[in-house]
């Protein structure tokens, strides 16, 4: 089988690393790829937001099945667009890409569907916007309502915070995704995310994980796309999985094939967990990044039956086969991320470290410049261990990061600090 991956993120690394070992992967081809994955892919220069490029190409190099990694060309329509030529395509549709691309249609369908999540309302106009938040008070979560690189959230401890976020959203700081403003009750407990396989029809779960969105240790500082992330997630139980997925998951699914635009691909699910019970945060319409790589390294080659089987609508004949193991992944990135940061610095060290089914580097924003690897980007690099516990997978991880030698990189200590008691 010829398989393309569109993406060139460490997600799409550990996504084209477990595909591999899969003796039913014949060519691999990722776009754009980066300088990890051109060790196992050939890399193409491609405009993956462009869905008739990506069908041309995808004609052109006889592809017979399409993973797509991020969520921008989902938002786009590209999974249509190829899935109307007839290719087999693992992503959802633009329009039930919308449960990651507005926040408002996801809370419409989470109401329709009874899934427990915060409290909410939207608006338009920044005078009833700040009426809310006057009449409920602070704290409270202002949110674009579309995409906006992760960064549409501010969680206000105040209301002079929450209307300062209303003045910037409708002030236009995040263009069209600030045009309406949902604003929700604010929710504590313990976060962790629920990653689903869906066709349509059958909802298999493939694994729970929990990142560290903080650029700081501890949990402090501004956030980032993910500092690292470890998979299972102890909070996440079987019995509450099991309520997840009676009480959000399935009726999201019904809900979504009900309004005509069923679900397909990965669902993340975003959950505050608080006293035993799980409410949404939010839905993703892919895999998390840096999440998927600790799914990835304990799924392994399986992962490309899994997927293929959700996007041909046969879900319901698989299941997961689980080690009783735990993976790890600690993000490297420029010095200065999540703001500004130097390209092109010199990375050593990756040569001698170990690569196999429980040892990876995973590379994001890499790139090979005269036989050196050069950082392109914030996030860099994913080093990433499984074990049989999490304090072993650490161990592991860190004794390769301690191996890499590269002088503008930065790194957490502490990835899996609630769950380990000494680190
Ligand atoms: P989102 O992009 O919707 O996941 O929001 C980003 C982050 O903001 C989440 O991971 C939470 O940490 C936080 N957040 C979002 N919504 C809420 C909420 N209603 N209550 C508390 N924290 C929230
Ligand atoms: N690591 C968070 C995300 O991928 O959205």
């Amino acid at each position: 089988m010829n398989i393309l991956i569109l993406g060139g993120g460490g997600r799409e690394h550990s996504l084209a690393w477990a595909v591999k070992q899969n003796p039913k992967c014949d060519r691999l081809i990722v776009a754009p790829g980066n300088a990890g994955i051109a060790e196992i892919a050939w890399c193409a220069d491609l405009d993956i937001e462009d869905g008739a490029a990506v069908v041309e190409f995808a004609e052109a190099n006889a592809v017979d099945f399409v993973i797509v990694g991020p969520e921008a060309p989902l938002a786009a329509g590209v999974s249509d667009d190829l899935r109307a030529a007839v290719f087999t395509t693992f992503g959802p549709s633009k329009a039930a890409a919308a449960l990651e691309a507005s926040k408002a249609f996801t809370k419409e369908v989470c109401d329709a569907a009874g899934a427990p999540t915060a409290a909410w309302a939207r608006f338009t106009d920044a005078a009833s916007a700040k009426a809310h938040i006057a009449e409920t008070g602070a704290p409270i979560v202002v949110k674009a309502d579309g995409l906006a690189a992760g960064k549409g959230v501010v969680v206000a401890m105040t209301e002079y915070e929450a209307t300062a976020a209303i003045d910037d959203m409708f002030g236009g700081a995040f263009g069209s995704a600030g045009a309406e403003v949902v604003i929700e009750e604010f929710m504590t407990g313990e976060e962790a995310s629920f990653f689903v396989l869906c066709d349509g029809e059958t909802a298999l779960p493939i694994g729970t994980a929990q990142d560290h969105k903080r650029v700081g240790e501890g949990d402090t500082g501004p956030n980032t796309g993910g500092m690292g992330a470890y998979s299972p997630a102890p909070v996440l139980t079987d019995a509450i999985a099991e309520d997840v997925l009676a009480q959000i998951i399935r009726p999201t699914l019904a809900e979504m094939t009900k309004r005509g635009t069923p679900y397909t691909g990965v669902l993340y699910a975003g959950l505050m967990i608080e006293d035993g019970k799980a409410r949404l945060v939010e839905y993703n319409v892919r895999f998390g990044d840096p999440e998927c790589q600790v799914l990835m390294m304990r799924l392994g080659g399986q992962a490309l039956d899994l997927l293929q089987a959700a996007a041909e609508g046969r879900l319901a004949e698989k299941q997961v086969h689980w080690a009783e193991d735990h993976a790890m992944t600690v993000v490297m990135a420029a010095n200065g991320y999540p703001g500004s940061y130097e390209k092109g610095t010199v990375i050593r060290g990756l040569d001698g470290l170990p690569q196999d089914s429980s040892h990876m580097v995973f590379h994001a924003g890499t790139a090979e410049r005269e036989g050196q690897v050069v950082a392109t980007g914030g996030r860099v690099l994913n080093v990433t261990a499984r074990a049989s516990d999490l304090q072993a997978a650490r161990d592991a991880a860190y004794d390769m990061l301690d191996q890499i030698d590269w002088p503008d990189g930065f790194s957490r200590s502490d990835i899996g600090w609630r769950c380990l008691d000494n680190t």
